[in-house]
């Protein structure tokens, strides 16, 4: 069995959890004769953070939270834009569908193709301050690592280890009917993306509050995140983008428009080892990366606009 099963009784939790229609199976039509009960997949619902509890594990598991939910404020000396861990992770890494820590956390040790070894979920956290936050990775150990890997743990209590639960990591869209194209991105974007994340891609600021987060530019993830791969783009906006209509674009407007935020300028990749053609060559997929190329008339990698 590689997916959590429950009865039944189950239903009523799996029309909350899956409002978004994540990973639910139809229902089957009516049948003639009684039938043995069906088996549903739901969500992992994680403790609500009233359960946290008192003394030095809560203590680091609260850190833990704002960490995640105020990076850059919480751990400057590790972060290099304007992002939270919860823009891309989000209702503070609960959501599913939007990569929640619940279910990350009992798929680790994991061995990743990234980096060619097995990795501990520390060093996982350490990836996305490296790349999506385009920051410093914290050293092993450090408190910021053992209070995020606490948070974890506490929305991960009680959920399955060791296997894939529905609502892991972001959706996978089907591929598009036409190749993901910018230019056809561009018009989702200004239909669709502006109003909030605006022109620039730069999102918006109330005072030295982040409102909305930066889509590409110097306060974005940079070149080596996850997020600037077209799949992972496209799969978290296929279920949480446009923020206020989650939902409402095509297949095909979800891959144009996460191929034009891809095809715009972002902070180096810290892998960069001298060139822009090796780095593309050694650490991007052509299928997946706009790395390297040009588009727009930019050179995607060199300095302009990054
Ligand atoms: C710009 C968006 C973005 C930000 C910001 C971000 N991440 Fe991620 N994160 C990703 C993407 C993309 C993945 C890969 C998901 C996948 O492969 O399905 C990921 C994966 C992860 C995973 C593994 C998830 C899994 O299911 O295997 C963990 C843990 C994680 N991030 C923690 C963090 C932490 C901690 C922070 C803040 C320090 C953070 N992330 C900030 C985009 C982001
Ligand atoms: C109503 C305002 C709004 C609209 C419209 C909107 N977003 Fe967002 N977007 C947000 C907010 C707010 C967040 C951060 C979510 C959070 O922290 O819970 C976000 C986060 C993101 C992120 C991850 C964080 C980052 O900065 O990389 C991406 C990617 C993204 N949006 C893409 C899009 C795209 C593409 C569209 C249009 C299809 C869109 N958004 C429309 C408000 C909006």
């Amino acid at each position: 069995m590689t997916r959590l099963q429950l009865g039944l009784s189950a239903l009523a939790l799996c029309g909350i959890a899956f409002a978004a229609g994540y990973a639910v199976r139809k229902p089957e039509p009516a049948p003639a004769a009684p039938a043995p009960p069906v088996a549903r997949e739901i969500a992992f619902v994680p403790q609500p953070d009233s359960a946290i509890p008192e003394g030095p594990l809560g203590d680091d598991i609260r850190l833990g939270l704002r960490l995640f939910t105020d990076t850059a404020k919480a751990a400057p000396q590790f972060v290099g834009n304007d992002l939270k861990c919860s823009n891309c992770h989000m209702d503070a890494g609960r959501r599913a569908g939007a990569a929640p820590l619940w279910a990350a956390y009992g798929l680790f040790p994991q061995y990743r193709t990234k980096n060619g070894h097995v990795n501990t979920f520390a060093e996982r956290v350490q990836e996305c301050f490296k790349y999506s936050m385009n920051g410093k990775a914290p050293p092993a150990g450090d408190r910021v690592v053992v209070a995020i890997e606490s948070y974890a743990a506490f929305l991960a209590k009680g959920a399955p280890i060791g296997i894939t639960l529905p609502g892991q990591g972001y959706a996978k869209p089907p591929p598009p009917a036409q190749p993901a194209d910018y230019e056809r991105g561009r018009a989702v974007y200004a239909a669709n993306c502006v109003q909030c994340h605006g022109e620039d891609g730069n999102g918006q600021r109330s005072g030295d509050e982040v409102v909305i987060p930066a889509l590409w530019g110097p306060q974005s993830y940079n070149w080596g995140a996850g997020m600037a791969q077209l799949k992972n783009a496209a799969g978290f906006i296929s279920r949480n983008m446009p923020q206020d209509r989650p939902g409402a674009l095509t297949n095909q407007q979800t891959w144009d428009v996460a191929a034009y935020i891809d095809g715009k300028p972002r902070p180096q990749d810290p892998r960069f080892n001298g060139s822009i053609a090796a780095t593309r060559a050694r650490y991007h997929d052509p299928r997946q990366s706009a790395y390297g190329t040009t588009v727009d008339g930019v050179l995607l990698g060199s300095s302009r606009g990054n």
